[in-house]
């Protein structure tokens, strides 16, 4: 306390020091209504010259630790700053002497070790996650299975995408072979267990098991056979499963049957696929996941054409032979979630109570920051969230579609029947959420003149 009092005096003679000139010249008495109204008296430190407790409450080394302790014949007296001024602990006393001194403003630094022990941010380890967090890792079939036509899988529009149309894929590259997961899958499962994962979340392929997409075309036993050992092989090496039923690879009987997901056809189908897999692995599946990113889905496949089963408009970048970005996609986003709830209605209803499993589902959506200040930009970053989360989230939480959707597609957007709308809200038991990136929203007005697809009904600009 006496030394750190001394040394706020210090300041302060300082200062008087510097005014007597001044005094003397005009011999007026001086006092702080000599300076401006908002000029700042204050005091100042160092850290190290202040704090002490150089090494306490994990406090790291700074050069002058290291200084002061190896070379102390270079320091008067041979002192250092471990105690110094005690200011770590007696920071109260000090802050009270600043006041009793009327001062406005005191300046110290802060000590880099105190903050960053070792200089740089601290390196993350899994104990600074709860001991309940799951680590794990993520594929989808198409793109780590391979054996596309081996063991009587049917063909996806994956399949016939990649083979019909070689230009509209970067090196004309296909998953028929992939990763070869479907050969090497033990050793990917050991992989798995050696970089000391909990989980791998993995999706099943509809037409390794049902290879016309329909029940009536009969369960191929072959890709049941795979599926139970790939399930197997991780809880052997104490890996849970996480299984997606729809990582977009439709089976193409159904496409070529009725148009795969534009026809509310899909529903019951979907839930006869799902069924199979419920009744085969759902003693050793406790996580289930309908869909993944319908959202990609719709876009991808029917509003920019630019993946299966690349359905789009003439004025879209996909330049696709067939397709309607400005109806399909809500058509396809429409009956993704009506089989999402009619399958977890199922599971609910007739497996849930002894299989012990969750099902939900997982969505994709950036966040959106308003472009500028203006209510039409603020307006723009709310409505391109409800076009990506809320086209999902909304009718899963509320049973229907976000108001700004309904207002801005009007009667191209599918509505719910009251039946529909009650089995959709609420059909989650945990949402999944992928998230890439952020943009700035920039309103679009309104123009008579536009082409009408998903991407323009949104009336906003993703920026950034
Ligand atoms: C799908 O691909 C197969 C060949 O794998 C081809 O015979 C069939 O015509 C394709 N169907 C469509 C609709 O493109
Ligand atoms: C399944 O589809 C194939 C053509 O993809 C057809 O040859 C076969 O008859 C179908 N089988 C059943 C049982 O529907
Ligand atoms: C509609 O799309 C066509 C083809 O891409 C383009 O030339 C035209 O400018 C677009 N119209 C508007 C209003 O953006």
């Amino acid at each position: 306390m006496a030394q750190s009092a001394n040394a706020l005096k210090h300041h302060l003679l300082l200062l008087v020091f510097l005014a007597t000139p001044l005094m003397a010249l005009t011999s007026a008495a001086f006092s702080r209504s000599s300076f401006p109204a908002d000029f700042v008296f204050g005091a100042g430190s160092a850290a190290y010259q202040y704090e002490g407790a150089w090494n306490l409450d994990g406090k790291g080394p700074s050069i002058w630790d290291t200084f002061t302790h190896t070379q102390p014949w270079k320091i008067a007296d041979g002192k250092t700053g471990d105690v110094a001024l005690d200011f770590y602990h007696r920071y109260k006393d000090d802050v009270k002497l600043l006041k009793s001194l009327n001062m406005d403003a005191f300046r110290f630094s802060i000590s880099w070790t105190r903050i960053l022990p070792t200089g740089a941010k601290a390196e993350l380890h899994r104990s600074n996650f709860p001991a309940n967090f799951i680590f794990g890792t993520a594929s989808s079939a198409y793109q780590y299975e391979g054996a596309w036509n081996e063991d009587g899988r049917g063909p996806s529009i994956w399949d016939n995408f990649t083979h019909m149309h070689p230009e509209k894929i970067t090196n004309g590259d296909n998953g028929d072979v992939a990763i070869d997961s479907y050969h090497r899958y033990k050793e990917d499962v050991k992989i798995m267990k050696d970089m000391g994962l909990d989980a791998y979340r993995f999706s099943i392929s509809w037409t390794r098991i049902l290879p016309n997409g329909s029940l009536s075309g009969g369960i191929n036993k072959e890709g049941v056979n795979y599926y139970n050992n790939l399930i197997n092989e991780l809880i052997s090496n104490g890996l849970k499963p996480f299984v997606t039923l729809f990582h977009w690879d439709s089976p193409q009987a159904l496409e070529d049957k009725y148009g795969g997901f534009l026809s509310e056809n899909i529903v019951a189908d979907f839930k006869d696929y799902a069924e199979v897999c419920f009744k085969e692995f759902g003693d050793r599946v406790k996580h289930w996941i309908t869909f993944n990113e319908p959202l990609s889905y719709s876009a991808g496949g029917y509003v920019n054409g630019i993946v299966a089963p690349g359905r789009c408009s003439s004025y879209e970048s996909g330049h696709c032979p067939v397709g309607d970005s400005g109806t399909e996609p809500y058509i396809v986003a429409h009956h993704q979630l009506l089989a999402h709830a009619a399958t977890v209605a199922m599971y609910r209803l007739n497996y849930q109570a002894h299989q012990k499993g969750k099902i939900g589902i997982t969505l994709y959506s950036n966040w959106f920051i308003p472009y500028s200040k203006s209510i039409l930009d603020i307006a723009a970053a709310k409505r391109s969230l409800d076009f990506m989360y809320g086209w999902f989230m909304n009718p899963l939480v509320f049973g229907d579609y976000p108001f700004s959707m309904r207002a801005y597609v009007g009667n191209r957007l599918p509505k719910f029947t009251e039946e529909q709308s009650k089995l959709v809200q609420g059909s989650f038991d945990f949402i999944g959420l992928n998230y890439y990136t952020s943009n700035y929203a920039q309103n679009i007005p309104f123009s008579k003149n536009i082409n009408i697809s998903y991407n323009t009904d949104i009336h906003a600009q993703p920026i950034g």
